[in-house]
């Protein structure tokens, strides 16, 4: 069945005005982009509310807001970055005017409590900036989305040309969203911005795939493990953004997510208890890149590491937080078969209403990561697997805690044997009896 909203997102065609902002119908403000919408002020409305709560969905930069004050006509709330070390918190005030209460236009404000001079770098640089919704004459149905700026002067600067467009754009979805009552049943991209995405997902299939495919030696599909893997190293990127983090690649397989990211430039390795054959192309002269051992993960830590990574990486998902927070590292994992600390599959999952087994699952990882102290974030990623959610572990709460009990838990773990072993194993056997 085709998608309801497919069709409706399609229609989004802004009219931009960067080089010349229009001057609005309401004195003060300037006109940068409009878009028609067909969505009614209800949506509109519903729209404004979630962006209050929700910025984190249409800035990428942007991690929360923390609403600080609320009444039915303004707001006060904290933007809380990404990057806390490069940028820092922005106190704002969100002003909501309805027409039905008087106001000249229904407009959202949007007022920083910072001198334009030193706003951050996600944002426009102007006192305020305002959306704007415009009922269509003739119909309640549809109107004329706007975002509007309390200056005059053009934005030249590409970036934040293609920032407000994206703005505008998200907002047209959720308009959309909002009239048909549209629930996603994924969420993707919420943690990285899907153009910039796409994009790099494109350039590394251009890249790596055909030779990868080509060269190809183990007794696995290749297209398989190509494409998901280039879909991840593509998804890490994009998470990492500008910064280039060091990493491990724990459980790492056949060793092509570790060869695609280091082959982009980012400084680490992977480790599995057992060796493929197609390592040996993969590391090249690179003798270090795929390493042998056999991790006990109560034992194991990694302070070298900025990320630790675990793309279905079994038995060691639930235990990459904990390694994580030990290390003081950030993690990211993507869980697949339902393994607990133990190294089983005995663990017991209690789903929530509507809530599959993988979602139970993940909620275990996820609150496995909350007690090391992490603030887990969610996304769903693009790849051909239905093991397709990714826990991200990069905030930490700077109090204290107690790993114990969590070591406790996973005190059985006794690493599994390689196909190598259990053959030499079970030839033992066969040799004993005869
Ligand atoms: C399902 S595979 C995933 C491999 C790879 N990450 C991928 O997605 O293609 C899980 C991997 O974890 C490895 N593994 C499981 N327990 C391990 C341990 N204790 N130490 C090292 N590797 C382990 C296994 O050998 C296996 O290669």
């Amino acid at each position: 069945m085709p998608d309801p909203a497919s069709e409706l997102f399609g229609q989004f065609e802004p009219t931009l005005r960067f080089e010349k902002p229009l001057e609005s119908n309401e004195a003060g403000w300037y006109i940068i982009a409009e878009q028609s919408v067909p969505s009614t002020l209800a949506a509109f409305w519903q729209t404004a509310m979630q962006w209050t709560t929700e910025p984190q969905h249409v800035i990428p930069p942007i991690e929360k807001a923390e609403i600080l004050e609320e009444s039915d006509q303004k707001v006060r709330r904290l933007l809380i970055p990404r990057r806390k070390a490069k940028d820092a918190p922005l106190e704002e005030v969100v002003e909501y005017c309805r027409a039905a209460e008087g106001c000249p236009t229904d407009r959202v404000i949007y007022r920083p409590n910072e001198k334009v001079g030193n706003l951050p770098f996600y944002y426009p640089k102007v006192e305020a900036y305002s959306l704007v919704y415009i009922p269509d004459a003739d119909s309640n149905e549809s109107g004329l989305l706007r975002l509007e700026l309390a200056s005059n002067e053009s934005v030249s600067d590409t970036k934040m040309q293609y920032a407000l467009k994206t703005v505008l754009h998200k907002l047209f979805k959720w308009c959309i969203q909002a009239r048909i009552g549209y629930k996603k049943k994924a969420h993707h991209d919420v943690l990285v911005d899907k153009d910039t995405y796409t994009q790099t997902y494109q350039r590394l299939k251009a890249k790596y795939a055909s030779e990868l495919i080509r060269n190809w030696s183990e007794k696995t599909d290749p297209k398989k493990f190509v494409f998901e893997d280039i879909a991840i190293a593509s998804y890490l990127i994009c998470l990492w953004e500008e910064s280039r983090p060091t990493f491990v690649d724990l459980g790492c397989g056949n060793g092509l997510l570790t060869y695609l990211l280091t082959s982009e430039g980012y400084e680490g390795y992977g480790v599995d208890i057992a060796d493929r054959k197609i390592w040996v192309e993969l590391k090249g002269d690179r003798a270090n890149l795929l390493r042998v051992e056999a991790l006990r993960p109560s034992s194991t830590v990694y302070p070298e590491a900025d990320w630790l990574i675990g793309n279905h990486a079994d038995e060691l998902v639930p235990w990459i937080p904990i390694i994580a927070a030990k290390s003081q590292s950030n993690f990211m994992v993507i869980p697949c078969c339902l393994y607990g600390l133990d190294g089983t599959k005995k663990l017991v999952l209690k789903p929530t209403a509507g809530e599959g087994k993988y979602e139970a699952y993940t909620s275990y990882v996820k609150s496995i990561a909350t007690q090391c102290g992490f603030e887990p974030e969610q996304d769903h990623l693009r790849i051909p697997s239905t093991k397709n959610i990714t826990i991200v572990g990069r905030n930490r709460k700077d109090t204290p805690v107690d790993l114990s009990a969590l070591e406790a838990a996973g005190a059985s773990f006794v690493p599994r044997l390689s196909d190598r072993e259990k053959e030499e194993q079970r030839r033992r056997k066969i040799r004993k009896l005869t």
